[in-house]
């Protein structure tokens, strides 16, 4: 039932204010500024005793490993990283006893994450998953883990559930934070922040009228870069993910900062680009790089918290917490590949070529 909704995939973009809602009800401490993660099977002494942590998934759940894993240095001071669950596989990786290794899934049942989680636990590893199906495979292979409770997501392509999974990134990241060395203050900051994503998510929601023109003016694009720096980076890589697989342009996503080193070459006016700036201390150096695109009359559409004068057009989302803003910067650009795909007559739940789990090697 898509309840007056004309796919899943605007419903469950539309979804997304409950959903985070869910992923953290029940789970704030505001006595400890902590938050309570109730299968994650990981005691204190456990939590702090961990020296590295490596995030494994594949496509979407890649990119909200990416955001995960800096979310965790940032707020627990561990070092993490993400990686394509396949890869790793592959490379007879190192698996390291003081490693939380962590799987990440919506359908618990991607072969690639399934088999690096039993090739670790072959070899001793502690593996948590971050799942959405709740008693799949991946869910039940792993020690301990959270549920991102984003309800079934029918849509082929993820957008709701990537949502939850940040989110679910971050109750994580300031749970270990909070098991070592981050502040009551700096807790008391996420959990408000945390607090006041749904209300934000609505907010960016309401104003989907702009973001469907805006789609009419990409639209002819043959090629689209994307472009963010540090936190921006997996959000732009997520879009881009998101706008070829439902409007099959193709699209590119690169650091900022990579830019001047080869990318650069590309940049004309038919290939516009999408920009992620937020108001962090990365702000001027984002704002370099939609000169030097506009120096070689690139069309530009900012995603930021405030308008860009570089920019042809900006859409300008609620500012949270710096560590937080990549949850909010990636919404709209859900809606921006669901409007370029349904100007363009795709068919939006079931792109050609894709399965929704990706049960075979
Ligand atoms: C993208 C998409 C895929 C999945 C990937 C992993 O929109 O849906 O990239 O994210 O196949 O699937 P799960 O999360 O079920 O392991």
């Amino acid at each position: 039932d898509m309840g007056g909704h004309d796919t899943y995939m605007h419903k469950e973009i539309h979804e997304q204010a409950d959903a985070v809602d869910r992923a953290l009800r029940g789970r704030i401490d505001d006595r400890f500024s902590t938050v309570h993660l109730g299968g994650l099977n990981l005691d204190a002494r456990d939590a702090r005793a961990v020296r590295r942590v490596k995030i494994l998934g594949c496509g979407t759940s890649y990119h909200a490993g990416q955001i995960g894993a800096q979310m965790i240095e940032e707020l627990a001071r561990i070092p993490a990283d993400a990686e394509p669950a396949s890869e790793f596989r592959y490379r007879n990786p190192v698996v390291d006893p003081d490693t939380l290794y962590i799987a990440v899934s919506q359908s618990g049942e991607t072969y690639d994450v399934l088999a690096a989680v039993q090739e670790l636990k072959r070899k001793g590893a502690r593996v948590l998953g971050l799942v959405n199906v709740v008693g799949s495979a991946i869910a039940r292979e792993t020690d301990g883990g959270i549920y991102v409770h984003a309800g079934p997501e029918v849509c082929v392509v993820s957008t709701k559930c990537f949502t939850n999974m940040v989110v679910s990134f971050g109750l994580l990241a300031l749970h270990l934070g909070r098991t070592r060395d981050l502040s009551v203050a700096d807790g008391k900051r996420i959990i408000a922040g945390l607090r006041k994503l749904p209300e934000q998510i609505a907010e960016i929601l309401a104003n989907e009228g702009e973001i469907e023109k805006l789609a009419g003016e990409y639209a002819d694009a043959k090629s689209m870069m994307f472009i963010g720096r540090v936190r921006g980076y997996p959000v732009a890589r997520e879009a881009s993910l998101k706008l070829k697989e439902v409007s099959y342009i193709h699209a590119e996503a690169y650091p900022a900062s990579e830019l001047k080193h080869g990318p650069l070459a590309l940049i004309e006016p038919a290939m516009p680009t999408v920009a992620i700036v937020p108001n962090d201390d990365l702000l001027e150096k984002n704002r370099a790089a939609l000169e030097e695109i506009k120096a070689r009359s690139g069309r530009i559409l900012a995603v930021a918290h405030q308008v860009q004068e570089k920019a042809d057009h900006t859409i300008v989302v609620p500012k949270n917490e710096d560590e937080l803003d990549p949850i909010l910067m990636g919404i709209p650009l859900q809606l921006l590949a669901y409007y370029t795909a349904k100007a363009m007559g795709r068919d939006i739940d079931k792109p050609r070529n894709l399965a929704k789990s990706v049960t075979v090697e």
